[in-house]
């Protein structure tokens, strides 16, 4: 049936989030004045929640959102900052189209009957369960007819996760051989995932390192990876902020300590890395250097001090690596119910006029300037800095 339908958009959106029938939805035709808003947006259904994407001209940003917002913000969007709307679910399609004189919703047979949650969709394009994938069975996620442990279900979806997020940046690597390091290494299970992702998922050839300073964990590392024969993976005892290797395609560092991931960044910059995906772990450097007197009832508090002080380390971190010429994207890792080491720090290479830079520049100034400090990376990379600002950074802090 195509038609008008007798509901107005604030109970549709309601009725489609509350029954969870919301298959997707697509904003478009922004309303002009706002030249800051996303050109399009998308809203995928997640696992209990759903994946926003805002399409800019040159980029896009992903948040993850909870029913109760989205149907608030659907609701919100679809009342003007948009003027045409698309609300799929496996009853119908929805057009909303919203003029100055207010809007009007014509209800049309459905493109997607099936709500697909991405995932769903993550499990069978990635690691799926059922199979017996060797470095899950060998490091006890997976038994050896493919099923998940119960108790590493947590690390078998945030191996999944990983998997997806490289994926996103497949694009982003150049062809051919790819030289990959990952720096603070460990235990390496995204480690040995990560090689089973680029090889015997994408039939990528690759040069792996893994680095890390323990020995004995490097030595276990090394003898699973010759077991499992893991072509162009090997594993080496070393500290981040020597490591000098001569150039890198990809370069990951998942809960590196404290500054080892300051470290792990300036070396990726420095090896003119492509791409960069960074989970920072334990942030210490900040927190006995920020002071700003009306953000005192905040940085009295210590558990508000510490989230506040991390926060504002990884704020930098992006916009330095913006200023040494990345396109950086602070995504969601795993969910935060799992781990409140959930950020992560997405860069990869970009284009960008000068003017922009300098934009950069005097933000990132004037955010260290207010807070009275910076992290290790600015320190670290100071000659690249210096180099592309010019004066802008020669006003060093006090
Ligand atoms: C919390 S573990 C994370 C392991 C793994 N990347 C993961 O996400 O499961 C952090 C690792 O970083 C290593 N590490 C810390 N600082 C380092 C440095 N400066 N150079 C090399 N490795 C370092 C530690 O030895 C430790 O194994």
């Amino acid at each position: 049936m195509t038609g008008p339908v007798g509901e107005d958009v604030t109970a549709l959106v309601a009725r489609l989030v509350a029954d969870d029938s919301l298959a997707g939805a697509t904003l478009s035709k922004p309303a002009k004045g706002d030249p800051g808003r996303a050109r399009k947006v998308t809203v995928d259904p997640l696992e209990g929640r759903y994946r926003w994407r805002h399409h800019h001209a040159t980029r896009t940003e992903d948040e993850i959102v909870a029913p109760d917002e989205t149907a608030r913000r659907l609701e919100h969007l679809l009342g003007g900052a948009y003027r045409q709307g698309l609300l799929r679910s496996p009853e119908a399609d929805y057009q909303v189209l919203t003029s100055g004189a207010g809007s009007t919703v014509l209800r049309r047979p459905p493109s997607r009957i099936e709500i697909r949650r991405e995932h769903d969709r993550a499990k069978q394009r990635v690691l799926a369960e059922g199979t017996p994938i060797p470095f899950l069975v060998e490091l006890g996620v997976m038994t050896r007819d493919g099923r998940v442990r119960a108790s590493r279900q947590d690390k078998f979806r945030q191996v999944n996760r990983f998997c997806e997020l490289v994926e996103d940046v497949l694009p982003s690597l150049p062809p051919g051989p790819l030289r990959v390091l990952d720096f603070g290494s460990g235990r390496s299970t995204l480690t040995f995932a990560l090689h089973h992702l680029l090889t015997a998922i994408h039939g990528r050839e690759v040069e792996l390192v893994g680095l890390d300073l323990k020995a004995e964990v490097v030595a276990d590392c090394e003898r699973l990876a010759r077991r499992l024969d893991a072509a162009g993976l090997r594993f080496a005892v070393g500290d981040i902020a020597t490591w000098s290797g001569e150039r890198a395609d990809l370069v990951v560092s998942l809960h590196a300590c404290d500054t080892a991931t300051d470290a792990a960044l300036d070396r990726a910059v420095r090896l003119d890395a492509s791409v960069i995906l960074a989970v920072p772990c334990c942030h210490h450097e900040l927190l006995g250097l920020i002071d700003d007197e009306p953000l005192r009832p905040l940085l009295r508090h210590g558990i508000l001090k510490e989230r506040f002080a991390a926060e504002a380390t990884d704020a930098m971190r992006a916009q330095l690596l913006s200023l040494c010429g990345y396109d950086v994207h602070v995504v969601e890792f795993v969910p935060l119910e799992h781990t409140p080491k959930n950020v992560l720090l997405r860069a990869t290479r970009a284009r960008r006029p000068p003017r922009a830079v300098v934009q950069l520049a005097a933000e990132y100034r004037s955010l260290a300037d207010r807070l009275g400090a910076e992290p290790a990376l600015r320190r670290m990379l100071g000659d690249r800095l210096d180099a592309a600002l010019g004066e802008m950074v020669d006003r060093k802090l006090p």
